[in-house]
C-alpha cells in the first residue's frame, strides 16, 4: 500500500471526526438543556451514533421526542424501562459506547457521581458504565463556586472524570460569572480533539496564521485575503494531537482554537518578535502566515491628506520570518507552506532548500483564498506527495500526521 492509500484509508474511519463512535449523552434538568439538542445534532453530523438518557428533571426542559428526533435512537429516561429486552438500559448503553458525554450536568448529578449514587438509569448508567466520562457543567454562579461543588468537582476529577468548562458569563438567572455551559460547537469539538491519536504528545509548536497589516498611516494600511482558517484548523490538529500550541495570529475573525495559546499582531515586525521571542522554547515552528513581503518605509503620524493626482509609497523589503528561524543555531523542525499561482513543484521544491525547511505545504491558489476546502501537495526531502481535497480540518489532520511521521 502507497502512501497516499494509506492517508485515503486512515481519512475513511476519520471522515468528519466521530465517524465510527458511538456516544452516549447524559441529559440533566437545567435549562442548559435545550444546548444538548444542538449537540446531539453536532455528534451526528460528525458521524457519531447518539444514544441520549435523560433524568426525569431534564425532561422538564426538552422533551425526549426531541432527542430522538435528532439522534434517530431510542431516548431513555426511565430506570425501569422494560424496552430493552433483558431490562438493563443502564449496563446495555454504555457496553456498545466509546464515550460518555454529561451535558448538562447540574450540581446534583455532579454530587450524585462524587458519592458514586445510582438512583436513576443515568446515574446508574454512569456507575455501570465501562468507558471514559466527559462532564460539562452548567449552573449558577453561586452554585458553581460553592464549596460543595467544588469538592465534588475535585473528587470526580480525581477518578478520572474530565471536566468540560464551564464558561464564564451571562446567564439564564440574570446573573454574570462561572457556571454557564460551554457551546455545543465547544463540546463537540473537544470531543472530537478526545478521540484524536496523541501524535504530538510532549512536544512543543509554534505557529503562524492569518495576513498582516503594514499600516500606511494612523487609520490605512496594506493586508491581503488570507482568512487564516487553515492556521487556525492546524493550530486545532496540533493540539489535538497533544502538542503544546502557541499561535501568533494577524488580524483574522477566526475563534481561538481549544487549548491553544493565542498572541495577536498586526504587522510583520511585530509577527517576527513574538515568533523569535516563542521559537527558542519551541520543537516545531509551522509558518501558514501570508506574511507581507513589503511594508510602507515610513508610517504617517497623521492621516495622508489627498492631494495631486497619484501618489507614490516607498516600500522595504519586510524579513522572512520563516528562513530566520529555520536559521537558528538549534532551529525547530520548520514546515513553510507555498501558495502559488503556477509551477507549484518548481516554486515549493525551491522553498524546501532555500529557506532549510523540512516540510513545505504547497498549493495551487486557483479560486482565490479563504475557501473552507484545499488541495494541497506536501514536499518533504523524499519527494511530492499529494492529498486529497478535502476540508481545512481534514487536511490539518493528515498534515499532522506526515508531520510526526518525519519527526520519528
Ligand atoms: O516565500 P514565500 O512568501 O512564498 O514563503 C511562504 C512561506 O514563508 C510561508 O510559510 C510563510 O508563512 C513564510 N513567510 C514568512 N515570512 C515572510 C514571508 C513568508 O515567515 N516574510
Amino acid at each position: 500500500m502507497d502512501e497516499l492509500d494509506a492517508i485515503l484509508q486512515q481519512r475513511q474511519s476519520n471522515m468528519t471526526g466521530l465517524t465510527g463512535k458511538t456516544i452516549v449523552l447524559g441529559v440533566t434538568g437545567g435549562i442548559a438543556a435545550y444546548k444538548a439538542a444542538e449537540l446531539v445534532r453536532l455528534f451526528v453530523k460528525a458521524g457519531a451514533t447518539v444514544h441520549v438518557a435523560m433524568t426525569e428533571s431534564a425532561t422538564r426542559f426538552v422533551t425526549p421526542l426531541t432527542f430522538q428526533a435528532l439522534s434517530g435512537n431510542t431516548v431513555w429516561v426511565d430506570q425501569w424501562d422494560t424496552r430493552m429486552s433483558n431490562g438493563m438500559a443502564h449496563i446495555n448503553l454504555t457496553r456498545q459506547a466509546d464515550l460518555t458525554v454529561v451535558a448538562p450536568a447540574t450540581a446534583n448529578f455532579i454530587a450524585k457521581l462524587a458519592h458514586g449514587n445510582a438512583d436513576d438509569l443515568l446515574s446508574t448508567l454512569c456507575l455501570a458504565r465501562d468507558c471514559p466520562l466527559l462532564v460539562a457543567p452548567a449552573m449558577n454562579r453561586q452554585m458553581w463556586s460553592n464549596a460543595a461543588t467544588q469538592r465534588n468537582i475535585a473528587q470526580i476529577r480525581a477518578d478520572g472524570i474530565d471536566i468540560l468548562g464551564p464558561d464564564s458569563g451571562e446567564q439564564a438567572c440574570g446573573e454574570t460569572g462561572e457556571g454557564r455551559m460551554l457551546e455545543a460547537a465547544e463540546i463537540c469539538a473537544a470531543v472530537v480533539a478526545y478521540f484524536q491519536p496523541k501524535l504530538l504528545a510532549g512536544r512543543r509548536v509554534l505557529m503562524t496564521a492569518g495576513p498582516t497589516f503594514e499600516a500606511l498611516d494612523p487609520v490605512r494600511g496594506l493586508t491581503n485575503l488570507s482568512s487564516g482558517k487553515m492556521g487556525f484548523a492546524l493550530a486545532q490538529a496540533c493540539a489535538n494531537a497533544g502538542a503544546a500550541v502557541t499561535l501568533v495570529s494577524g488580524p483574522v475573525s477566526q475563534a481561538t482554537p481549544i487549548g491553544v495559546a493565542r498572541i495577536n499582531v498586526q504587522s510583520a515586525m511585530q509577527m517576527r518578535e513574538a515568533v523569535l521571542k516563542e521559537a527558542p522554547r519551541s520543537d516545531i515552528f509551522i509558518g501558514v502566515a501570508a506574511v507581507a513581503d513589503y511594508r510602507p518605509a515610513t508610517t504617517a503620524v497623521d492621516k495622508i491628506k489627498k492631494s495631486g493626482e497619484t501618489l507614490s509609497v516607498e516600500f522595504i523589503r519586510n524579513p522572512d520570518i520563516l528562513a530566520e528561524v529555520a536559521a537558528l543555531p538549534s532551529a525547530p523542525f520548520c514546515v513553510g507552506f507555498a501558495a502559488e499561482s503556477r509551477d507549484l513543484d518548481t516554486y515549493a521544491q525551491g522553498k524546501l532548500v532555500a529557506k532549510k525547511l523540512q516540510l513545505v505545504v504547497g498549493n495551487l491558489v486557483q479560486d482565490g483564498m479563504g475557501g473552507d476546502t484545499n488541495t494541497v501537495v506536501l514536499f518533504d526531502a523524499t519527494g511530492r506527495h499529494p492529498l486529497p481535497t478535502s476540508s481545512k480540518e481534514e487536511l490539518a489532520r493528515d498534515i499532522v500526521a506526515h508531520l510526526s511521521s518525519l519527526l520519528s
